[in-house]
């Protein structure tokens, strides 16, 4: 089987391709991915020699480069998105762009070809909107309310608008927060762990009790391989771990961790329109993948918390490049009124 795996030296594309490579022996990989501020090329540098593997930058949004690339391909995997909501609500067309027009010329390609098998389209739980209470599930209305959120559930309804219209087999998969090695540390853990590392405070949103449901990034690979392999076409899965933890709690939970004292965390101005809590209902994937996780938190922040630590070179120039100007006009203005008014 050929995978095409776009966004595919991203934080979960990493993650995926190294599982496929280790636990599918059969399957061979193509990733397309657009070299963002958030993807590593260098990040898979260890199959560059692999028959198995092949690496092509380029935009999902050109369609030359996706007619190039796609030919041969029996799966599509979309992880290619703008994925960081602060970023959607300072630059909401960057996000249009990739995560619904981006969406649209793969799926103009993929339908060209009727032999294919798959094309799966990686969303969120976040199209939800935000549950103060019980859990999301598949058929639950879509109220995104972000940038981010909103054109990924663009992206998604057109994708099912290709299942209804043309009979493409697309699969859709509503994940919620992912965790783990190769996370761009702009994201709540990988910044505490790594602000926590350099002894710098911990700027927390708000009064800290937004609530996400944390999953261990190979949990959700395992989900995706198990789409793929026993999905429905037009089928939407939610996929999640069902630990449900604060953002104070995860903050406390990296503290510990990290081995750091309760006095870096900051309460800062919360982020326009923050959903207070996401939680999806996972037993269709449960019943009809075949699927459960395996990570629970504890042991999930151990492994990353330990990653974070042998990995330092990998977001020490992360954090040294364009991430210092994004830091100072994210979270500047937030800590020093936030020092004021301590
Ligand atoms: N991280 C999470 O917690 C989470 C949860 C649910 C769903 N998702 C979804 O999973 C997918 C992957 O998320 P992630 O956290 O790995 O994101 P990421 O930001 O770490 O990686 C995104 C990757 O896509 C690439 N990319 C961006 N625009 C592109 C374009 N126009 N063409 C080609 N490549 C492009 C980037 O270079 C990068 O490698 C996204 O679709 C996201 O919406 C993420």
């Amino acid at each position: 089987m050929r995978v095409l795996v776009t966004g595919g030296v991203g934080f979960i594309g990493t993650n995926f391709v190294k599982y496929v490579m280790s636990n599918r022996p059969d399957w061979s990989v193509t990733v397309l991915d657009k070299l963002t501020y958030a993807g590593r090329q260098e990040n898979l540098s260890e199959f560059e020699n692999s028959d198995r593997y092949s690496f092509v930058k380029g935009d999902i949004c050109d369609a030359a480069v996706v007619s190039r690339v796609m030919p041969g391909c029996d799966v599509v995997v979309n992880f290619a998105a703008e994925t960081h909501v602060d970023r959607s609500i300072d630059d909401p067309a960057s996000f249009v762009r990739t995560d619904v027009e981006g969406v649209r010329v793969l799926l103009e390609e993929f339908k060209k070809d009727n032999t294919r098998k798959v094309f799966l389209q990686i969303s969120t739980d976040e199209v939800y909107g935000s549950v103060e209470t019980g859990r999301s599930s598949e058929s639950d209305a879509l109220d995104p309310r972000s940038p981010y959120s909103a054109s990924k559930a663009g992206g998604e309804l057109l994708a099912m608008s290709y299942f209804t219209t043309f009979g493409v087999p697309v699969i859709i998969t509503r994940a919620s927060n992912n965790y783990g090695p190769f996370q761009y540390p702009e994201k709540l853990i990988p910044l505490f762990i790594t602000n926590a590392f350099q002894g710098e405070k911990l700027p927390l949103y708000g009064d800290g009790g937004n609530m996400r449901d944390w999953m261990f990034v190979t949990d959700h690979c395992s989900a995706l391989v198990a789409a793929i392999e026993k999905g429905r076409p037009g089928r939407i899965y939610n996929v999640g771990d069902g630990q449900e933890k604060t953002n104070k709690e995860v903050t406390f939970a990296i503290l510990e961790a990290t081995g750091s004292d309760s006095d870096l965390i900051r309460f800062v101005e919360d982020r326009l329109g923050h959903d207070r809590r996401y939680a999806v209902d996972v037993s269709r994937a449960a019943s009809e993948l075949d699927w459960k996780p395996e990570i629970d938190f504890e042991t999930g922040l151990a492994l990353t918390v330990n990653w974070y630590r042998a990995n330092a070179q990998w977001w020490q120039s992360i954090k040294s490049g364009e991430f210092r100007e994004y830091y100072k006009k994210m979270y500047s203005a937030r800590l020093e009124n936030s020092e004021r008014n301590q």
